[in-house]
């Protein structure tokens, strides 16, 4: 119960799945998160013809992937004979199948997937003019819902989920990989994959922030539109951050092609002994729980729990005026400090307190 959510007039057992990708782009790997926890299934997108992917194309470097894949190899005609058919008969959750890309594809490719798909997923041109054509397209061609997902290079993104939901779109996922990035091999002089100039799109930890501010502001000008949100999770906190910010399910890739996909159970697992360490009773709970933004105008010292302190001096490395210093115990001098608030968010036994929070 804790960990449900309805969604669609769908129960998802659990806001967690996989995000599209390598890791759903085979039939043994559908059947895989089938019987695992994940609350819910995306594929790798299809679109009618298979992708010529120029090799390498995906690598860790730091802590992010980059990829230069495109969408599935296979064909439209593999997967439904060959993956979809076969699957179908055996499907446990909701199931999201991810499209891609032109008017002109969804004519051919939603008729043929409309049979074994609970949801759509869909990657889009990001021009708006095409937008609307393709937006309206998928409209009359099913009455399942679907999904427009966000890259986030478009600039006037509320304007985009804006035009996407006007012409049909059900709700959004945000976001895609963020790009073009680079990843350089220093030894070889070169760089590690990218086809054009060595550009490549980067997810992982490093664009969780990015996604986190673009569900918030979506939810803030679309208050009743359904949001799936995905970047960088890798924590069961990850996920219960993205639905404070107005998702209400969430996805998840690259840590797993970093970790594992037994990541999945794992973080499902923890989620609700996380939960109850912040005080959070339910999923649904928290999807109606408004995100309130920052402290602004609070310009308060740093009051420093010298009990819960020891005394590791991380906020004395951290502050940039050096107004905390360390002479028995941990010490402010007011007289230079700027309320600035680092401070409290690098002590890692929350022994600090003032700046951030009350
Ligand atoms: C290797 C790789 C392949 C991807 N392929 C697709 C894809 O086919 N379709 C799609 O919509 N997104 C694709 N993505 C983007 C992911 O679905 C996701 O939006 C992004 O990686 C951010 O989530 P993460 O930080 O949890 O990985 C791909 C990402 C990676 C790393």
């Amino acid at each position: 119960m804790k960990l449900k959510v309805e969604f669609c007039h769908h129960l998802f057992k659990n806001p967690l799945m996989p995000a599209s990708g390598p890791l759903t782009d085979k039939l043994e790997q559908l059947v895989f998160f089938n019987d695992s926890q994940v609350g819910a299934i995306v594929t790798k997108t299809i679109s009618v013809e298979g992708a010529r992917v120029n090799k390498p194309c995906i690598v860790n470097k730091g802590h992010g992937i980059f990829n230069t894949e495109l969408w599935s190899e296979k064909p439209a005609s593999v997967w439904r004979h060959e993956i979809l058919e076969k699957f179908h008969p055996l499907k446990k959750k909701p199931l999201f199948i991810s499209l891609g890309y032109t008017k002109k594809d969804m004519e051919t490719l939603i008729p043929l997937f409309n049979p074994y798909a609970d949801f759509f997923e869909v990657s889009t041109h990001y021009n708006m003019d095409e937008l609307k054509g393709l937006v309206s397209t998928i409209r009359q061609l099913t009455d399942k819902p679907f999904f427009i997902k966000l890259s986030p290079h478009i600039q006037d993104y509320i304007d985009f989920v804006g035009t996407a939901i006007h012409y049909g779109a059900t709700g959004v996922v945000a976001i895609n990989s963020v790009g073009p990035t680079m990843a350089i091999d220093l030894r070889q002089r070169k760089t590690m994959i990218g086809l054009k100039e060595g550009q490549s799109w980067m997810s992982g930890a490093p664009i969780k922030a990015i996604a986190l501010h673009r569900v918030a502001m979506i939810r803030q000008a679309f208050p009743e539109v359904p949001i799936i949100g995905c970047g960088g999770v890798e924590r069961p906190e990850d996920i219960l951050e993205f639905i404070l910010a107005g998702g209400q399910l969430v996805q998840m890739l690259s840590h797993a092609l970093i970790k594992g996909t037994d990541r999945y159970d794992q973080i499902i697992k923890k989620l609700p002994t996380v939960m109850e360490d912040y005080d959070i009773p339910s999923m649904k709970s928290l999807i109606n729980t408004q995100l309130s933004f920052s402290n602004e105008g609070l310009n308060h010292y740093p009051s420093i729990h010298q009990e819960a302190c020891i005394k590791c001096q991380w906020c004395v490395k951290s502050c940039p005026e050096k107004a905390l210093f360390l002479d028995g115990y941990i010490q402010c001098k007011v007289d230079l400090c700027v309320s600035c608030g680092l401070c409290e968010s690098r002590c890692p036994v929350d022994a600090i307190k003032g700046v951030l929070s009350c």
